[in-house]
């Protein structure tokens, strides 16, 4: 949600920013901008739209120019317009800023700045920053000859802030200083030789340098193009270690496939692999989950689990619960992170809170966390994204090791996800409540469905044909019961987030308590109907669908002539075990919503509106 990236060093900038901000366009993408130094004065271009309408709107590079700072835009306040587009100008023009946060108090500060002669030219939050460092700047106060005064006047401003952010700074009168400042929002610096790169994420670094420095929250650093210094926003100087980033740009290439969506479905084969290898030992029926060594004694005590996460992640979460509730037999609740935080949440002893997130940086689950870490409670992290601020947050985790995930719409992360807490509760449950055997029986079934999904995505061309005979319809229904009841919610979500049908996910028996209102033969009904226990219920609702006039899409298991006489279409899976059956209905839908997209022409990449990192509440 906004990606900032700067640079100092001995390069011309205006590449190295324009092509980072494409690697962080997937973090907002309304409106973008760059800000240099120019003859002592800072030269700004913005544009609505993407970082294409900017690129055209930018000369060839003054490759005398070696520091600048570049901005990615996902607007929370004011209108994704060209003067609302960062960087952000002060009122006596020589301090530009480029801001990835929302600041609470802006409306006070705002007011108070405008009393003291500040004026200000668009809606947004960030304007208060520049013009409040600006206004520091300006003043006859000052840090005297201890430090320079660009450098005070950002901590002095840093200190009135009420939010979060992250930082890149520029100052006319310091053509070869930059300051980048960190609360609450990511932000990585990439340390290379005599250069370094700043931005939201590694994505937009790792081209420069693997090398880098994770800011904590209210620390800063100013860098010259030969060297830096890290401080506390207080300016106590501190000493901060280089991390090695652990990206490869091979994983965030296209490579070949038209949308990195379908890139991203594609993988899941070998993207779970990795993800469950060297953590499940088939022969011993043991799972290995090295991030949570020292916390087995306090999981196999635990009371009660809440599992807090957003959108996909909290569909992942749901199939964790009832994974944790039948082989942990422990009450497990999943919550959105958003209201959990707000409602005053009880968390005994003995409450272990399981934080979810594929970015890593989703404001709603870190402000869950904090609340819960408050409250006392042992708060672990299933996090794609390494180094991230859940992941640091967290008292102990589990990555999912699916390489970056790009396409806004979250694919690979959501069966990595599942994966991750299906092992956490099969070594749980083996602990304390099922049978080795039963616990090796599962391991077995859960190391061959990479394999599985194989065999389904071979299917994509049948799944676009239905798409395409149902484009045409602006309402589905996602309906499935027992462990395919999130993935049909996870089903719904996807066709929504980027073909902009509308379309709803119930546990299938719901349906008749009102939705059933709905059916025509204008609505198709996705059913996750796979042989289980309620399998037979299921096929009752397909009934009841179809004797409506309604037409039904389904997916069912391999080899089931009973469905097959009913559905409109079939999509088939292979046989799996009932509580592992997520892991492979949710590919075709997956497959369904990207094949709606593509035909209603749509960018599935960058859906409108949609971030992929939400770092605001
Ligand atoms: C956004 C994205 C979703 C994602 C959710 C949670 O809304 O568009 O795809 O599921 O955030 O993100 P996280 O990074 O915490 O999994």
């Amino acid at each position: 949600m906004c990606g900032i990236i700067a640079y100092i060093g001995k390069k011309p900038a205006q590449p190295i920013l324009v092509e980072g901000l494409k690697r962080l366009e997937y973090r907002g993408y309304d409106s973008a901008g760059v800000g240099f130094i120019n003859d002592g004065e800072i030269n700004i271009t913005k544009s609505s739209g993407r970082i294409n309408a900017l690129e055209e709107q930018l000369e060839t590079p003054d490759k005398t120019n070696l520091l600048g700072i570049a901005h990615t835009r996902w607007a929370t306040h004011g209108q994704p317009n060209t003067t609302n587009a960062h960087p952000h100008l002060d009122y006596t023009g020589k301090i530009a800023v480029v801001h990835n946060g929302i600041i609470e108090n802006y409306n006070t500060l705002k007011t108070w700045l405008q009393n003291n002669g500040c004026e200000f030219v668009s809606d947004t939050d960030t304007e208060v920053i520049s013009n409040l460092i600006g206004y520091f700047y300006a003043s006859n106060d000052g840090p005297g000859d201890s430090q320079n005064k660009f450098e005070w006047a950002v901590q002095t401003a840093l200190n009135e802030l009420v939010g979060t952010y992250g930082l890149a700074i520029i100052c006319s009168d310091w053509p070869e200083m930059l300051i980048c400042a960190k609360k609450g929002s990511p932000l990585i610096l990439g340390i290379g030789k005599n250069e370094y790169v700043i931005a939201s994420d590694a994505s937009a670094i790792v081209e420069h340098t693997t090398q880098a420095i994770y800011l904590a929250d209210n620390e800063m650093a100013t860098m010259g193009p030969d060297s830096f210094r890290t401080k506390t926003i207080d300016n106590i100087e501190i000493r901060k270690d280089l991390k090695e980033i652990e990206f490869s740009l091979d994983a965030i290439e296209l490579d070949g496939f038209e949308h990195y969506m379908l890139k991203e479905i594609c993988e899941q084969p070998s993207a779970l692999s990795t993800c469950l290898g060297g953590r499940i030992d088939a022969r011993n029926g043991k799972v290995v989950l090295g991030g949570l060594d020292n916390h087995w004694r306090e999981l196999t005590r635990a009371k009660r689990v809440i599992i807090n996460a957003c959108g996909t992640a909290w569909h992942a979460g749901l199939v964790g619960e009832f994974l944790l509730e039948q082989f942990v037999r422990i009450s497990t609740e999943t919550e959105y992170a958003s209201e959990f935080r707000y409602r005053n949440p009880i968390i005994d002893d003995g409450t272990i809170v399981i934080a979810v997130s594929q970015s890593g940086e989703t404001a709603d689950t870190l402000a869950a966390i904090e609340q819960a870490k408050e409250r006392g409670a042992t708060v672990l992290g299933i996090v794609n994204v390494v180094g991230s601020t859940i992941a640091r947050t967290t008292d102990a985790g589990i990555y999912l090791r699916v390489g970056p995930e790009i396409g806004v719409a979250s694919t690979k992360a959501f069966t990595a996800q599942v994966a991750v807490l299906t092992m956490l509760a099969i070594e749980m449950g083996r602990r304390k409540h099922i049978s080795d055997e039963t616990a090796k029986y599962y391991i077995e079934e859960l190391a061959a469905i990479p394999e599985k999904i194989k065999t389904i995505l071979k299917q994509s061309e049948h799944i676009k044909e239905i798409a395409a005979a149902n484009i045409t319809k602006d309402n589905w229904l996602f309906l499935g019961r027992g462990f395919n009841y999130p993935v049909a919610l996870e089903g719904a979500l996807k066709l929504k987030e980027i073909s902009y049908i509308h379309a709803e996910g119930l546990p299938a028996a719901e349906m008749k308590h009102g939705p059933i209102a709905l059916i025509n033969d204008n609505m198709p009904t996705v059913f996750i109907a796979t042989k289980c226990s309620q399998y037979e219920k299921i096929l009752g609702n397909i009934e009841e669908v179809k004797a409506r006039g309604g037409r039904t899409i389904v997916v069912a298991t391999e080899g089931d002539e009973e469905i097959k006489k009913i559905a409109d279409h079939l999509i088939t899976v292979p046989e799996v075990p009932e509580a592992l059956q997520p892991l492979v209905t949710v590919i075709p839908l997956q497959l369904l919503a990207y094949h709606a997209a593509v035909l209603r022409g749509h960018d599935v990449d960058k859906p409108r509106n949609l971030a992929k990192s939400v770092t605001v509440e």
